[in-house]
């Protein structure tokens, strides 16, 4: 029998539940559950479908990522980002089973010069970090094997993400304003996933924790987006999709401060991912190069949702 034979995935259609869907097919037989399947925010829901389908290996990729709205809804986002991974974990401990589970550069307060590694301390500016921090810390409190992969800035085909919403904007307008005093490395969701298989063939009992995950290189939301307009427009013709109404040139850099947002954003979001090499030799791709990959990939249609 596989090791895993039956890996239960959450939120599978968010934009690393959809691409792990997939990635880990070769692994077991994945049950993946939508929200309607299963909701996070019903703690007793949680235990008796885990209880029910009895995986080999639990997969949570869901949360609630509405980073601003968190801030009016904290008791939601604490429900599915702090709850939920916390009760996932006591059903897999249960079970005698590990569990992967996902968290965020936010966590950090962004006040470090250099990219943060594992050990620095945590200190979230916003709801989202907190609950995520909660989460993390609920399942380290519950002591089974599993991993919890801290990503930053993700983006993928599906769903809201930095790529689509600058395709939508720059198909709608010439001048586009974007914030260049926040750096960090934007993360395909299929990377992600790609990564994720390789730590699980690579995990052992002996390997635990919490590992950063992103892609590698470092840049800004600015030159993100510049990047992304620039790439489009190379495929543009060939692929026949729309022209954009703005091109790298109409894309202005602005600071944080002349964007507010009422969850605060850590000026620095670099993690070092030397951790997870080192102990499960997973190595990400640049970020310029996943995103080419990304908008190369024949899944991707800009004009989708
Ligand atoms: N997105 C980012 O930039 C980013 C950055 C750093 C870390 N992360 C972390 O990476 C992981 C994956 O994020 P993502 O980008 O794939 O997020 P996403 O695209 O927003 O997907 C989240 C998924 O969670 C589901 N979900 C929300 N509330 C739920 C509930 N009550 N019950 C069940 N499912 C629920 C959503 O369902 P619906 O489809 O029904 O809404 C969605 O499918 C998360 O842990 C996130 O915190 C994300």
């Amino acid at each position: 029998m596989a090791r895993f034979s039956t890996i239960l995935l959450t939120g599978a259609n968010g934009q690393v539940g959809y691409e792990l869907q997939h990635s880990l097919a070769g692994l077991g037989n994945v049950i993946a559950l939508e929200r309607s399947q299963l909701d996070l925010s019903d703690a007793a829901a949680i235990r008796r479908v885990v209880r029910e389908i009895k995986p080999n290996l639990i997969v949570n990729p869901a949360a609630y990522t509405a980073v601003d709205k968190a801030e009016a809804e904290p008791e939601l986002a604490m429900a599915i980002n702090t709850v939920a991974p916390g009760v996932l974990a006591e059903e897999a401990a249960r079970l005698d089973v590990p569990l992967v589970h996902y968290s965020t550069d936010y966590v950090y307060d962004g006040a470090k010069s250099l990219p943060y590694v594992e050990t620095d301390s945590t200190n979230p500016l916003s709801v989202y970090g907190k609950s995520k921090l909660a989460g993390e810390d609920a399942i380290r409190a519950v002591g089974l094997p599993h991993l919890i992969l801290r990503t930053s800035w993700v983006y993928g085909a599906r769903g809201k993400n930095f790529l689509r919403t600058i395709l939508r904007l720059a198909a709608e307008r010439e001048q586009l304003r974007v914030v260049s005093d926040q750096i960090g490395a934007p993360t395909w969701s299929r990377s992600i996933a790609e990564a994720t298989l390789v730590a699980l063939n690579n995990w052992n009992e002996g390997l635990n924790g919490t590992y950063h995950l992103t892609c590698a290189g470092q840049t800004s939301w600015y030159e993100f987006a510049r990047e992304i307009v620039k790439e489009y427009e190379l495929r543009c013709e060939s692929r026949s999709w729309p022209k954009l109404r703005a091109n790298v040139a109409g894309i202005e850099a602005i600071k944080a401060a002349e964007y507010p947002t009422p969850a605060p954003r850590p000026a620095n979001s670099r993690l070092d991912c030397a951790k997870i090499k080192h102990d499960f030799s997973v190595t990400m791709p640049d970020w310029r190069e996943a995103l080419r990959q990304a908008l190369d990939d024949p899944g991707f249609n800009p004009g989708q949702g």
